[in-house]
């Protein structure tokens, strides 16, 4: 991989000028840019970030013109050459660049939407990670932080927002004015942004008085303030915890109507995809009111994690990211404690990250960047969530309070300026007195995670590997994972975590007990190898409820998940699921039904696909019965969450009381009725699951009309979701229609191939139109990359496997190199766990329906 040059080894910029004047009739911009940097060597020449940009007038200290402007589209950058050498130290470099609007979610982009049915167009920017460069000429690397002094001319009836106040508007001829902000703090350039167009907001100050708003186009008034109720308390939050104010007097944050990625920390000014912000109090589901909480917490927890202290380099990204989808959780938690966010936690990101990271073509958290483009590939499972998971475990390891003071210390010691994950380590190790460098860094350097088993007393650890074939290719040596490691016992207690990072005695309590449960809350990152006698000394107590709930969810998520690669059998699993029809705990049964489903999903044989519908109808039951369709007063949280989800399985397994309620409720829908948001999804998949052309039509229609951004993609999903073919040809050529925004393409197809009938028709148009994804995404933006993954959750066959690493390989590009390995690899496993399991499963089946049936 080619070694990116770090421009900020030559220009150090302290200042940057921008005077951007935008023309909203031909999209095309002029950014006047004064830069004060110091230049480090005495060159003849000196290179600045640039891309897609006209640079002209460039003059040095107001007297030297370069002898020539040379732009690189390989290296994205400008280089100026000037006849005399350029001297050491400071130094004023003034110049104008023009460039132009583009469409593409990145860079200075525009976004439309219609308002009282004229169609409209606003301004925005999306600059992480190497974007700001298509907007000014800089230097654009996040170790190059400076403060920006930004103004914008802009038609006079549109506003323009950016990361700090605007202090002055004057007139700029007719029609025009000229908006300037304050200078902003030192920061980085990928945090900048800018807006320009018409909104509309709420807002409200913080005890601490910063001032909060929630901006969207207008007409969605009424949907904003949740998120802005959200933002006041997580600030506040956010200022305690980390003992800092927040550094800015305000905080905007703006619902943009075509937005790559799920939102963006810019300092003060936070964008929004609209579904991620936006929410109609009547139509809101639940689940959905949650997402918003969880990125409002995430953004404003970069306003100091990231923002106010920054990774120096992308390779540390997961500094960013990592840990502010570990502190997300914290604040849910504090402001919704009956939401159960730690146990979520459990179920999303550990459960997520230990999957990506069971592949062999995984990465370590701290992964080395070579390509810009392949930036992308990062933001990815094992920066969020196996980040979040590393950071739990310590966090469990160290104690709250010591973490947290370590944290402040972090912040403090190293605010407006750039880290690397060593500087936290060092901080939570001085507050605390541990070895935390030595613990931690073994889990950010190294890719993988360890699978602990019990050997003759003793606890053995070896990397896990999802693919036996892996597996077998690295021997059994030992690993030496350094993992806090304690136990449960049957009196509840729990011995406290030993540091093990070899083989060791399993602790003599866990040795005399009945059964103990390895790993008490599964907050240390490793799976347990259980044992078929092991399974069946913890099977009574897992039934009466006597292991706590996430302790149920850490040893079911691992049976199937020892199921996968092959430690175990599916059959082991499937007994599991069948002695816990009766879990009532939504995460624990999220695991339950997950693995079911996951078995399910492998198998080709329509005949045992079959058996394994009865099986899992049979398995939903319990729990349909439990729950009902009407939501009980004071119900916990928990329940409003798995009603949905076990009547969609209802649905799915053909439950004829189900499914009948189910389409009454879609029929009365049509009908004009409001359907409970939190079982919308039901009926509407019932719809699609037995319905055909005029279900299909109804639903398009009402997406069309649809003014709840969530609700369309609700109606959007189920339209991929009817099992005949021409309707499936029918939602495919819609994702590529003016019908979906190019945002939300890539969920069309991740719909389409989630779909058994659907899969083949959407690898086929995928493959049709790969030039136009590329097109679309190629330069950027956080979608390219997911599509292998999407394609390899289809599929389960070697053929296959073969086939989808064969496209991408003829099919070359930088975001999708790693993603292609995980998808074929992914693929492989299930096509292998099948091969081995298959008898096995059928059997068990025919038992099952025979005792059943009696
Ligand atoms: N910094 C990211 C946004 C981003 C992602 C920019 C990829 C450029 C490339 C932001 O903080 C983020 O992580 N957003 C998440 C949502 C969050 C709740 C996990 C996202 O966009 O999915
Ligand atoms: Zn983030």
């Amino acid at each position: 991989m080619a070694k990116v040059a770090r421009l900020l080894e030559q220009i150090i910029p302290e200042r940057y000028g921008l005077d951007i004047d935008l023309n909203m009739q031909d999209f095309g911009f002029a950014v006047g840019e004064v830069i004060d940097f110091s230049l480090v060597k005495p060159a003849h020449e000196l290179v600045l970030h640039a891309v897609r940009l006209d640079v002209t007038r460039v003059v040095l200290d107001g007297r030297s013109a370069p002898v020539s402007v040379t732009l690189s589209k390989e290296d994205e950058t400008v280089t100026l050459v000037f006849e005399d050498e350029v001297a050491a130290g400071r130094h004023t470099l003034s110049l104008k660049a023009t460039g132009t609007l583009n469409e593409s979610l990145r860079g200075f982009y525009r976004s439309t939407y219609t308002h009282g049915g004229v169609e409209k167009t606003m301004a925005t920017t999306q600059f992480e990670a190497v974007h700001a460069r298509e907007a000014f000429v800089g230097i654009d690397e996040p170790s190059a932080k400076a403060i920006f002094e930004l103004s914008m001319t802009v038609p006079s009836e549109l506003t323009a927002i950016s990361n700090t106040n605007a202090h002055d508007v004057e007139d700029a001829g007719p029609g025009r004015k000229r908006v300037s902000f304050d200078p902003t703090p030192r920061m980085s350039t990928y945090l900048l942004a800018f807006l320009v167009g018409e909104f509309e907001y709420v807002e409200k100050s913080t005890p601490e008085g910063v001032r909060v708003r929630v901006y969207a186009t207008p007409g969605k008034l009424g949907q904003l303030d949740f998120a802005l109720e959200t933002a006041v308390r997580t600030l506040s939050f956010y200022t305690e915890y980390f003992g800092i104010a927040y550094p800015l007097r305000k905080m905007d944050m703006i619902a943009v109507p075509d937005f790559a990625a799920g939102a963006m920390e810019n300092w003060g000014a936070v964008t929004y995809r609209e579904t991620a912000l936006l929410l109609d109090p009547e139509k809101t589901s639940l689940s959905h009111k949650q997402r918003v909480v969880e990125v409002v917490a995430h953004e404003l927890a970069h306003q100091w994690f990231g923002n106010l202290v920054t990774m120096a380099w992308w390779d540390d990204l997961w500094l960013n990211e990592g840990f502010a989808t570990w502190v997300e959780t914290l604040a849910m938690d504090k402001l919704f404690p009956e939401w159960n966010a730690w146990e979520e936690f459990a179920n999303v990101n550990v459960a997520y990250a230990m999957e990506l990271d069971g592949l062999v073509n995984t990465h370590p958290i701290q992964v080395e960047v070579g390509d810009p483009r392949s930036l992308d590939e990062i933001f990815d499972a094992i920066s969020y969530s196996k980040g979040a998971s590393v950071i739990d475990m310590l966090h469990h390891y160290l104690g709250a309070d010591v973490f947290a003071r370590g944290l402040r210390v972090y912040l403090e010691r190293h605010k407006y300026a750039n880290t690397v994950t060593h500087d936290l380590w060092k901080a939570l190790g001085e507050v605390s007195g541990k070895p935390v460098d030595e613990v931690m860094s073994a889990w950010t350097s190294r890719p993988g995670y360890p699978i602990v088993s019990f050997e003759d007393g003793q606890i053995i650890q070896r990397r896990f590997f999802s693919s036996p074939r892996e597996a077998k290719k690295a021997g059994d040596g030992a690993s030496d994972w350094p993992i806090p490691f304690g136990v449960v016992l049957p009196s509840g207690t729990e011995t406290p975590a030993i540091l093990v990072n070899g083989p060791v005695d399993l602790p003599a309590q866990a040795m005399a007990a009945d059964w103990f449960k390895p790993n008490p809350d599964q907050t240390a990152f490793f799976r347990t190898q259980y044992t078929g006698p092991m399974i069946e000394a913890l099977s009574v107590a897992l039934q009466q409820h006597h292991i706590k709930p996430k302790d149920r969810f850490g040893i079911v998520s691992d049976v199937f998940a020892g199921a996968e690669a092959g430690h175990t059998d599916g059959v082991t699993a499937l007994k599991l699921v069948a002695s816990l029809r009766d879990e009532s705990d939504y995460v624990v049964w999220n695991a339950l039904s997950g693995g079911l489903g996951s078995l399910i999903g492998i198998v080709e044989d329509e005949a045992l696909r079959q058996k394994f519908d009865a099986f899992g109808l049979w398995m939903v039951q319990p729990n349909i019965a439990r729950l009902g369709w009407v939501p009980r007063p004071g119900e916990v949280v928990f329940d409003t969450l798995m009603r949905p989800a076990v009547l969609q399985l209802g649905v799915r397994f053909d439950d004829p009381a189900v499914t009948a309620e189910a389409q009454r409720q879609f029929d009365g829908y049509l009908r004009g009725d409001e359907l409970d948001p939190d079982l919308r999804g039901v009926a509407l998949y019932a719809a699609a699951r037995h319905g055909g052309q005029a279900e299909f039509d109804a639903i398009l229609a009402r997406y069309r009309t649809e003014e709840s951004p969530q609700v369309k993609m609700n109606l959007l999903s189920t339209l991929g979701r009817f099992r005949e073919a021409a309707l499936t040809e029918q939602f495919l050529k819609l994702g590529i229609s003016d019908d979906v925004r190019p945002q939300d393409l890539f969920m069309v197809l991740a719909w389409g191939f989630r779909s058994r009938e659907g899969r083949d028709a959407t690898w086929k148009f995928t493959q049709e139109h790969w030039s136009l994804f590329v097109r679309r995404y190629g330069a950027g933006g956080h979608m390219l990359e997911r599509f292998p993954l999407y394609a390899a959750a289809g599929f389960n066959t070697q053929a296959m496997a073969d086939e989808i690493g064969a496209f991408f390989a003829a099919h070359p590009h930088p975001a999708i190199t790693r993603p292609t390995a995980q998808a074929v690899e992914s693929v492989e496993i299930k096509a292998d766990w099948y091969q081995r399991d298959k008898t096995g499963l059928e059997q068990y089946l025919n038992e099952w329906e025979a005792t059943n049936r009696a």
